[in-house]
């Protein structure tokens, strides 16, 4: 079965191309950030209005780059939600009409179902159960996954996502839009110098919090006025020592306590060079494995949305009646989710 994958969910129009036999054959990404980044962040109808101007183009690049036609493929997965409304929208009626004239079925996707399953994309993938670590721009969560659709929340930000924490210090030291990036890089240049706080590292739960961290980030950066570049990379160093240990702290805490060997990491913070370095070896110190999308597939794309899409549609027992009307899910629970 050949899938054709769409997300439009933020700032980035990805497509790709899922054979259920063979593989991701091709995927194609625009981002839009440059268009964003002067304005500090992401226009939303700035955003939708670009997905409109990127999606067919892409979907031919990437038709073109797998030798296939429209007419090859068998079924159409397409991020639903959550995100920006009029972002889904484009993608959305793009995925339904294409699919309403090729008269093959669609699978709206949640897009963080599409971050956690992303790992699966790579050579000798983990198989059910494993911990996954999602951590994104919106998202910093520790899930149990059993199966496909069976996802149990096992710990939870009580405020900021670990990504939106690296946009805002990267804000607060002068960096550009999207911080995360940014903020590692300058990282390396920094020394151990200052010391913030990790919170709820020993809270004896799952949950994250790092709200906090930001104020105090801000409060090193008044007393540090005006700002050297020394002062900066030190403290770009310290935030993400802080943010990391605790990530690799719960991680190693939920394998623990479901007393499972392995562990996921997924979404855009699963890009960071000084995560993966603290987790590959707490990993193995415990003899435990920890998988990662390649690192393209950590930020959003439309290969991952594909695959999930075509999971479950591999899953389904039968196809439902189809009622040609489509909506889509701004707000969108991961544990509305169910087993296909
Ligand atoms: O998963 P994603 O593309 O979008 C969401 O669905 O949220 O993640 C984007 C987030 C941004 O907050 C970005 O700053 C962060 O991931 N990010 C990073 C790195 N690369 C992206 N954070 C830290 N280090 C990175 N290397
Ligand atoms: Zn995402």
């Amino acid at each position: 079965m050949l899938v054709l994958g769409v997300e439009s969910s933020c700032d980035e129009t990805g497509i790709a191309l899922y054979d259920t036999e063979h593989g991701l054959l091709a995927h194609a990404l625009y981002s839009q950030v440059e268009m964003h980044a002067e304005y500090g962040g992401v226009v939303p109808e700035l955003a939708s209005r670009d997905h409109i101007r990127r999606v067919l183009p892409l979907t031919k690049t990437t038709l073109d780059n797998a030798g296939k036609t429209l007419h090859d493929i068998n079924a159409i997965a397409y991020t639903q939600g959550p995100g920006l409304s009029g972002a889904l929208l484009v993608g959305t009626s793009f995925a339904e009409s294409l699919a309403f004239g090729l008269k093959i079925p669609t699978i709206g996707v949640h897009h963080l179902e599409g971050h956690l399953l992303a790992p699966l994309l790579e050579d000798n993938p983990p198989a059910f159960p494993f911990v996954a670590l999602l951590v994104s721009g919106g998202h910093t969560q520790l899930m149990r996954v059993d199966d496909i659709g069976q996802y149990a929340l096992l710990g939870d930000t009580l405020d900021d996502a670990a990504g939106e924490a690296f946009d805002k210090t990267a804000k607060l030291l002068g960096l550009g839009y999207p911080g995360g990036p940014a903020l590692s890089k300058l990282a390396q240049h920094g020394k151990p110098r200052f010391k913030l706080p990790r919170p709820l590292l020993n809270s004896g739960d799952l949950n994250f919090s790092f709200s906090g961290l930001k104020t105090s980030v801000l409060t090193l950066v008044n007393q540090h006025q005006p700002l050297d570049k020394q002062t900066q990379a030190d403290i770009a160093y310290e935030f993400q020592e802080a943010v990391t240990e605790v990530l690799t702290k719960k991680c190693m805490s939920a394998l623990r306590d479901t007393g499972l060997d392995n562990l996921i990491v997924s979404g855009g913070v699963g890009a960071n060079a000084k995560l993966r370095e603290k987790l590959n070896a707490a990993t193995k110190r415990k003899l435990c494995k920890v998988s990662y999308p390649r690192l393209e597939f950590c930020t959003d794309n439309g290969a991952m949305i594909a695959f999930a899409g075509a999971m479950r549609l591999k899953a389904m027992q039968h196809s439902e009646e189809r009622n040609y009307s489509f909506s889509v899910k701004p707000r969108w629970n991961l544990s509305e989710l169910q087993a296909p």
